[in-house]
């Protein structure tokens, strides 16, 4: 089975929460893509109504709005339901976010969800974050050198995102670093570490925040609930 087959497989389980009169936190990347397709066909055959959704990009945004998804912001209520994919996933649910750029307002959105369920396929899977893929970091254009270098005194090397020689931007127009750590941290002190560093915006450690995990592994979608 294809890895994008995979992708639809978990994403197509977690629209199965989606009710009418929600309010959703749509998050993005190639899996939630799925989800989004999935959610605007619900609406479109009728199978739910009255769903309006916050999108966490601004590709997001288009997609849901071909959908025929309405679009809203985030507010101080929060949604209902988010769903979003990951780069890495552990057991218990803490997540390594922000490969695709989005982690700033994924955070926002899916912090304030009371229900957040994410999907992706098996390769997701880590024993412990870090493992395979780097920490991104939302920073500040202004001063982006002396940020850079309080990651690196985190034990990381804090590699700028950048597209033909420049930095890439994220949607809100920041940098990205790439915070890749040779040796295994500890996930909750290596986050209060990095918000604490003037210049942070955010970072893709979202922990103690998903409550369901829809994993595809090519024979079935597993369910992983946090403990
Ligand atoms: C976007 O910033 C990311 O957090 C994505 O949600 C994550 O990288 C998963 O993306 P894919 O589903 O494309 O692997």
């Amino acid at each position: 089975m294809s890895a994008e087959a995979l992708k639809e497989q978990a994403a197509r389980e977690a629209i199965k929460h989606v009710q009418s009169g929600m309010t959703l936190g749509l998050g993005t990347g190639s899996t939630a893509r799925y989800a989004i397709i999935g959610i605007g066909e619900m609406l479109q055959r009728g199978e739910i109504r009255d769903v309006r959704a916050a999108a966490t990009s601004v590709e997001t945004e288009r997609l849901a709005t071909q959908g025929g998804i309405p679009l809203i912001d985030i507010g101080a209520e929060g949604v209902d339901l988010a769903i979003d994919g990951m780069d890495e996933v552990t057991n218990t649910l803490d997540v390594i976010k922000g490969l695709g750029g989005a982690l700033l307002r994924e955070k926002i959105v899916e912090s304030r969800a009371r229900t957040f369920i994410l999907i992706g396929d098996v390769s997701k899977r880590v024993g412990r974050l870090g493992e395979k893929t780097p920490v991104p970091v939302e920073i500040l254009p202004f001063g982006f050198g002396a940020t850079q270098r309080d990651l690196e005194a985190l034990g990381c090397r804090a590699v700028l995102r950048s597209a033909d020689g420049t930095p890439a931007r994220s949607d809100n127009d920041n940098y990205i670093v790439d915070c890749h750590f040779d040796a295994p941290f500890d996930p909750p002190e290596i986050a209060a570490a990095i918000s604490q560093i003037p210049g942070v915006l955010e970072h893709g450690l979202f922990l103690g925040m998903a409550q369901t995990a829809y994993i595809a592994d090519g024979e079935r979608v597993i369910r992983l609930d946090r403990p």
